[in-house]
């Protein structure tokens, strides 16, 4: 197996693990999640989005989040944006506040865009055109999300072909690298693959990233798929928090811990701190009152007590 030497890994915790959290959380403790994961060695953090707080309350201190963050050089620090109202909002701050990369995000399944992001696929594309236009043109980079590149809570399987149309959709507007996600946590490594395979028609093997939610417990064997396939940029969460709102019954991300211990354990770079990292997975889980959700994390926590 030839495995890439060295792994890109963005935490997606701050927004993905967040946003599905009821209890509100302040932005305070999110800021000390941003400033906890840069010093365990995250050099992309995805740090809140600028959507309709209507929809998702957890993430209305948006701008507050990104006021009050340190930044540390080399850090990129990523929002996610699905229309102009919220890329304006998101560049209203002074320039050194400004998001590095903002993300656009569709889904390869018509039912969950409506359900996400109310609208259709097509109409999602005409809504991300301008935004990533206006981004480009300010020297911010573009991420799109493709939601649903396996199952689909409200359609089932996805065809690879879906998955393609899609990232041709995201190619064609300028967006500059795509994750594929399964939102939901259902693939299985084959199917992981196909995804990928429909993508990399589109998308060099640099430019595309997986985002495996663990809702099966799949998620670190299909990274392992992924990682097979050349794929060296993977979205994970510490802690394992999240789910997404609009995915019923979808628990979190991998867990960033989790990942990590894999990939050194391959002998594979990641530039982070374990220790650190379990460090600061244990710090958001204590204020949601609750254990952190990766194994690597308990099992090195164990030990440590002795
Ligand atoms: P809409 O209702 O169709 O939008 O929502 P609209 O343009 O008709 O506007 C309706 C109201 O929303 C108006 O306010 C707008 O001003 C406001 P009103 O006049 O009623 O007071 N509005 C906004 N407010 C703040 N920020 C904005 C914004 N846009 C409109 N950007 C919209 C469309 C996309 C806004 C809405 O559906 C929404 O916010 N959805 C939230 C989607 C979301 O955050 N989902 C979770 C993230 S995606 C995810 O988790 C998947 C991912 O992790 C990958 C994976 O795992 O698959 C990325
Ligand atoms: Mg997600």
């Amino acid at each position: 197996m030839n495995l890439p030497a060295q792994v890109q890994l963005i935490d997606v915790g701050p927004r993905d693990g967040l946003q599905n959290e009821k209890q509100p959380v302040a932005a305070e403790i999110k800021i000390g999640l941003v400033h906890r994961l840069q010093d365990a060695g995250l050099t992309e953090i995805e740090v809140t989005s600028f959507v309709s707080p209507k929809w998702v309350p957890q993430m209305g201190d948006n701008a507050e989040v990104m006021h009050g963050i340190a930044r540390k050089s080399g850090v990129r620090y990523s929002v996610l944006t699905p229309n102009m109202k919220g890329f304006e909002a998101a560049i209203a701050a002074p320039r050194d506040e400004w998001p590095d990369e903002i993300v656009v995000f569709g889904a390869a399944s018509e039912a969950f865009s409506q359900k996400n992001i109310n609208c259709s696929i097509a109409e999602s594309i005409e809504r991300f055109a301008p935004v990533v236009a206006a981004a480009l043109e300010k020297g911010i980079a573009v991420r799109g999300a493709m939601s649903c590149t396996v199952g689909c809570p409200y359609e089932g399987e996805i065809a690879p072909e879906k998955v393609g149309y899609l990232a041709g959709l995201m190619k064609g507007i300028g967006v500059q690298r795509v994750d594929v996600a399964d939102t939901i946590g259902v693939g299985t490594p084959r199917k992981v693959q196909a995804a990928m395979e429909a993508t990399l028609a589109h998308f060099g093997v640099d430019a595309i990233s997986g985002h495996f939610h663990d809702t099966y417990g799949q998620a670190l064997v299909n990274t392992l798929a992924a990682l097979e396939m050349g794929v060296w940029n993977y979205q994970s969460s510490s802690a394992g928090l999240g789910g997404c709102p609009y995915a019923k019954g979808a628990t979190g991300n991998v867990a960033t811990e989790d990942v990590v211990y894999l990939l050194h354990g391959m002998g594979i770079a990641t530039g982070i701190d374990l220790d650190k990292l379990i460090d600061a997975g244990v710090y958001i889980s204590q204020a949601l009152g609750r254990e952190p959700n990766s194994r690597a994390s308990k099992a090195i926590r164990t030990k440590r007590a002795g």
